[in-house]
């Protein structure tokens, strides 16, 4: 008798053996928790590293690190102003590992950015988000759901910013809340409803304390879910309706198969009457959910986990001195993922004789506002045809790609001006040229 255990068993977390048959892979993923949420088969092209890059994958590997490093850190950390900036101090000197999980909570957020941009950019340049699947698909949704999370995840990072309590927290929330206030009308209110108040204090960091470890945490959590749901509800990933769609057409193109010739009520001479299955047609396509797709999922986690941990060695999180409202660093730079935007309030504010054109509104608000709007609206503005969707580069879509990727090419470069090129009073430096010595603003 064979030592594999039954997959009839009642469903478990975990399994420790390998299906030897078909039926064995199929019933492994219904009866296990985990693996629940993927079809019994999947296709190889939408299992391949190159569809997909796993990005997905990745944004919530690296949601799953932040959430575990991040609950430790909570242990460890007090959200008042009198002892944020202490017990975070603490962390980087006393606590054993403590200066390595604050850097490896911070890279695994980091990545995460990178992660969900990158994934953001592959579903576009692959036209990904367009409506097809099964009856009921809904890829715009999901789409929109993706959006969500970006936005979500640009939350996360930057309610994390204000915790540590130093220097370069207290300034970037300065930035960041002065820019929401420049919304006509509604822009103060919302200032002081993040700050609790009209200055940067305990009500603010309670605020961003709940949003960064509780609220953003869950929602985030429930858009995952939702979003991972919708894509068994769409039919799997969009290079599976072209794998499909390519079978159809080749059986199509096939010569009838031989059969039995049936006389319709006999008013016919008949015709041949054959039918296939599109599981059956796609079947030299696809391949067993387990164990390929958990393996892939499992060796895209160890990369991210190694990759975490070893930026979180390499570069530890910063810690300035603690936070001083009476001493305005200069320049005081927003989070690198919002310096393309603190950068673009600058170019736009300017002087037309004697009246200066304020930046903030256009920069901070509308252009970002609009970029956002423009990215929602794209899955309806889109017209290539059905064939574009799921393929890298299609040719119907050249245009947009290139739109996209210039707008890309934008960001990154105002993003690196930022960075590196920005010294006091935001004046330009050029990386290699020391930076003038005017410190602070008092
Ligand atoms: C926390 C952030 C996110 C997580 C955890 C996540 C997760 C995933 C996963 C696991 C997949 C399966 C394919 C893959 O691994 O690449 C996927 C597909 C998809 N994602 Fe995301 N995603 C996130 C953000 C986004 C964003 C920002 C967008 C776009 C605005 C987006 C839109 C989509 C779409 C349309 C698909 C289906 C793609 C296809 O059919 O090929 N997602 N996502």
């Amino acid at each position: 008798m064979s030592d594999v255990p039954s997959p009839r068993r009642a469903p478990r977390v975990l399994r420790d053996w390998l299906p030897g048959t078909p039926r064995e892979a199929a019933d492994a993923v219904v009866g296990n928790l985990l693996l629940h949420a993927l079809p019994a088969h999947a296709t190889k092209a939408a299992l391949s590293y190159r569809a997909s890059g796993w990005l997905g994958t990745a944004c919530a590997v690296l949601f799953g690190i932040t959430g575990v490093t991040g609950t430790i850190l909570l242990v460890l950390y007090v959200p008042s102003v009198e002892r944020a900036y202490a017990s975070v101090k603490d962390l980087e000197t006393v606590v054993p590992f403590g200066s390595w999980l604050r850097g490896t909570h911070r890279a695994a957020a980091h990545l995460m950015v990178v992660a969900v941009v990158l994934h953001l950019v592959r579903v576009f340049l692959t036209g990904a988000y367009k409506r097809e699947g099964p009856p009921g698909a809904a890829r715009p949704l999901n789409w929109l759901v993706g959006l969500a999370l970006l936005l979500l995840t640009l939350g996360l990072s930057f309610t994390g910013y204000l915790l540590p309590w130093d220097q370069l927290a207290y300034w970037a929330v300065q930035v960041g809340t002065r820019i929401a206030a420049s919304v006509p009308l509604v822009g103060d209110a919302t200032r002081e409803a993040l700050l609790g108040g009209s200055v940067i204090g305990q009500p603010t960091l309670a605020r961003f304390y709940a949003l960064h470890c509780f609220i953003l945490p869950s929602l985030t959590m429930g858009l995952i879910f939702w979003h991972l749901w919708r894509i068994r509800k769409d039919g799997g990933l969009a290079v599976s309706d072209r794998v499909a769609a390519d079978a159809v057409a080749r059986a199509r193109a096939q010569p009838p198969p031989a059969g039995r010739t049936y006389a319709i009520l006999g008013a016919t001479k008949g015709g041949t009457v054959a039918s296939v299955a599109p599981s059956a047609l796609l079947a030299p396509e696809s391949v067993a959910s387990v164990p390929n797709a958990p393996r892939r999922a499992a060796a895209v986690a160890l990369v991210c986990l190694a990759l975490t941990c070893v930026f979180g060695l390499a570069a530890a999180a910063p810690l300035e001195q603690a936070a001083d409202p009476s001493r305005t660093p200069n320049p005081a730079k927003a989070p690198w993922y919002f310096l393309w935007l603190q950068e673009l309030v600058s170019d736009l504010t300017f002087k037309v004789g004697g009246f200066v054109v304020d930046g903030t509104l256009l920069g901070g608000i509308v252009v970002p506002g609009l970029l956002v709007g423009l990215l929602a609206a794209w899955p309806w503005l889109d017209r290539s045809p059905r064939e574009a969707a799921g393929v890298w580069f299609h040719p119907a879509r050249k245009v947009q790609n290139r739109v996209f990727l210039a707008g890309l090419l934008v960001i990154a470069l105002l993003t690196v001006v930022g960075t590196f090129c920005r010294g006091p009073y935001w004046g330009f430096v050029w990386p290699w040229d020391p930076v003038p010595t005017t410190p602070t603003r008092l």
